[in-house]
């Protein structure tokens, strides 16, 4: 491993250069326009490859509804020409609420997701004629372990983890959450996905990633006498059983999932880890998962890795860690070619369901070239951008109409928009967006 660097590639030479000295396998290719294509998600036609991943914002009303805030956010990606826009994880019931600021999808709050869909799909059109029409996906989640819908730590869990365990200080007596509660909850998940559909969006992610109720039950491993525990049959049972139902429910709307391929905490308390060498990446459960998904309809997939309340550099390599956190051990481009090596991976074991990556924002204006080197090979099917696209919501404008993302709009990758989303605060960049600037400087949270 290679120690903990700042950014400081210039060029596409001295991202190889760097690659070679690091012996890390990173595509790149000068040629972006395989990224401009339509391209076909699930079966739905995007205008092109450019996505935005979710990212919370932390400024939702209390009823749920998204707000002003939240609008902006997603007027701000369409028209800013992202042809897949994945929207951010929306609780489906108020217990399972991350913080009070989290998107909740009810019927009471369902006006309020008909206008954000309403919204975006104007402003897309409006900046780029009717024939463009982003797909738009919204991301249903229950937080388990880390819900917090009252401010405070409400924590529902589904195994003990000792890794896990102390970040929420949960008690080794604390009780799990029954099977008869996951069922429930799995028809909430359902009932949420008919809303969703009726509000307008293309698809729902049943969010299975960073260690939330759904990706925990996949890494259940030690949870006894449960439909939902032990063997992998029914660890992926939640997963497979929303996905099939909402298919069910609404058969118009398309059904997708984030996954974190592997949870790179160790065996036996993560997903997609090796049962021998505990602290190794194994994609085995992976790929097998990802295959019954395609069967159960689930033909398009956002992948992620990690749990980020617990290592967050896996998931967001980043210059910066959060104030008072760790500066990981590894080199962040090691992080970046642990994410395009895990996309790769699933991709190419299953060609026929298009995989969304992530981890490019590290790169900069050096991620569209990488992400013209995965998908003209086959190894993934889209550039997409996180915290990228927050603090630059047109790079996808940017690389339509001159071929190139300036590096000066690019994310720093100071990980202050992960720190509001840790205060529960509205969350935006602070570096780049003059309405997030203003109120840094002045101490305040807009
Ligand atoms: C402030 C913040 C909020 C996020 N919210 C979500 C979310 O709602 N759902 C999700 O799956 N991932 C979420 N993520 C993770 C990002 O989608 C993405 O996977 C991660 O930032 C790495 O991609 P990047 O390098 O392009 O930023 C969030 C990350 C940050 C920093």
């Amino acid at each position: 491993m290679a120690p903990h660097a700042g950014f400081q590639l210039r060029s596409a030479d001295d991202l190889r250069a760097e690659a070679g000295r690091l012996g890390l396998d990173i595509p790149y290719r000068d040629d972006i326009a395989i990224l401009l294509e339509t391209a076909s998600f699930g079966g739905r036609a995007a205008p092109n490859r450019l996505a935005v991943l979710p990212m919370e914002g932390a400024d939702a009303k209390s009823s749920g509804e998204p707000s002003s805030w939240t609008l902006r956010r997603y007027r701000r990606y369409a028209a800013g020409g992202a042809g897949l826009i994945w929207s951010e994880a929306t609780a489906v019931r108020r217990d399972g609420r991350s913080n009070p600021g989290q998107l909740l999808l009810t019927e009471a709050s369902l006006g309020g997701f008909a206008r954000l869909v309403e919204e975006t799909r104007a402003a897309a059109k409006k900046e780029w004629g009717p024939g463009h029409d982003p797909l738009l996906v919204l991301q249903l989640t229950h937080s388990g372990r880390f819900s917090r819908p009252d401010g405070t730590p409400r924590p529902l869990i589904v195994q003990h983890n000792p890794h896990l365990d102390p970040l929420r200080d949960i008690p080794p007596d604390a009780p799990l959450v029954s099977d008869g509660e996951l069922a429930a909850i799995r028809d909430d998940f359902v009932e949420a996905a008919a809303l969703a559909a009726s509000a307008g969006f293309d698809a729902v992610d049943i969010k299975a990633c960073h260690g939330y109720l759904v990706s925990e039950t996949l890494a259940a491993h030690d949870r006894e006498d449960s439909r939902y525990g032990g063997p992998f049959e029914n660890r992926a049972r939640l997963l497979l059983e929303i996905v099939r139902l909402v298919r069910e429910e609404a058969p118009g709307l398309l059904v997708t999932s984030r996954l974190s391929a592997t949870d790179l905490v160790p065996f036996p308390f993560g997903f997609g880890m090796d049962p021998d060498r505990p602290e190794r990446i194994d994609l085995g459960e992976t790929k097998a998962l990802v295959a019954l998904l395609a069967r159960a309809g689930a033909r398009f997939l956002s992948l992620s890795l990690g749990i980020p309340s617990w290592r967050p550099h896996f998931g967001r390599p980043f210059d910066k860690p959060l104030p008072g956190g760790a500066v990981p051990t590894e080199h962040p481009l090691e992080g970046v070619a642990r994410h395009l090596g895990v996309a790769a991976e699933i991709q190419l074991s299953s060609p026929r369901t298009a995989v969304v990556g992530a981890g490019y924002s590290w790169l900069r204006a050096l991620g569209p070239g990488v992400a013209a080197g995965m998908v003209a090979s086959g190894r993934s099917a889209a550039f997409a951008l996180g915290r990228g696209a927050l603090a630059y919501p047109d790079f996808a404008a940017d690389l339509i109409r001159t071929g190139r993302m300036s590096p000066r709009k690019a994310c720093t990758t100071c990980s202050l928009c992960s720190l509001l989303l840790r205060r529960q605060e509205r969350v935006g960049c602070v570096v780049r967006d003059p309405e997030y600037k203003g109120a840094a400087r002045e101490g305040r949270n807009p």
